[in-house]
């Protein structure tokens, strides 16, 4: 299996709730290692830039608005076939359609607060973590 790098972050509602350690456990337990961490608050113009492809998409104004209301955990994850990994550990975009054990089942309030962002393929992986990592933070691969 491949071994690939993704961009991970755990969003500000899992955050106010005390989930980033259950959350990061998840992932270590399915073999992902945290390679890069940043917890930090997104400026809008950086989330704007992050989320671009959805600038048309009615709840656009909303996602920003929530994404920058607090504290987030920025995260490159590594491992064998990381990005699907990660996409099946988090689990469907909408909570409510999210396997039992998922991230999202056991985290996600709403489609919005859905507690955790993954990349969807390897050129959103390169994008996103370009976007908040230099290669030289990438201290655990
Ligand atoms: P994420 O993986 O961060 O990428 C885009 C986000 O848009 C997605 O997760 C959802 O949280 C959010 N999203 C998708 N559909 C809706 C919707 N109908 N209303 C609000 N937010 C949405």
């Amino acid at each position: 299996m491949a071994q690939e790098m993704t961009f991970s972050i755990i969003k500000p509602n899992a955050v106010k709730k005390n989930a980033i350690g259950p959350i990061i456990g998840k992932f270590e337990e399915n073999g992902l290692k945290i390679a890069a961490a940043k917890l930090t608050v997104l400026t809008r113009p950086k989330c704007e830039e992050f989320y671009a492809e959805h600038k048309e998409r009615p709840f656009f104004g909303e996602l920003v608005d929530f994404m920058t209301s607090g504290p987030v955990m920025l995260m490159a994850l590594s491992g064998d076939n990381a990005i699907t990994k990660n996409r099946e550990i988090m689990g469907a975009t909408n909570p409510a359609e999210a396997a039992d054990g998922t991230i999202r089942k056991l985290f996600g309030d709403s489609v919005g607060e859905n507690a955790v962002h993954g990349s969807d393929s390897p050129a959103s992986a390169e994008r996103e973590l370009g976007l908040f990592f230099e290669k030289s933070e990438f201290v655990n691969q």
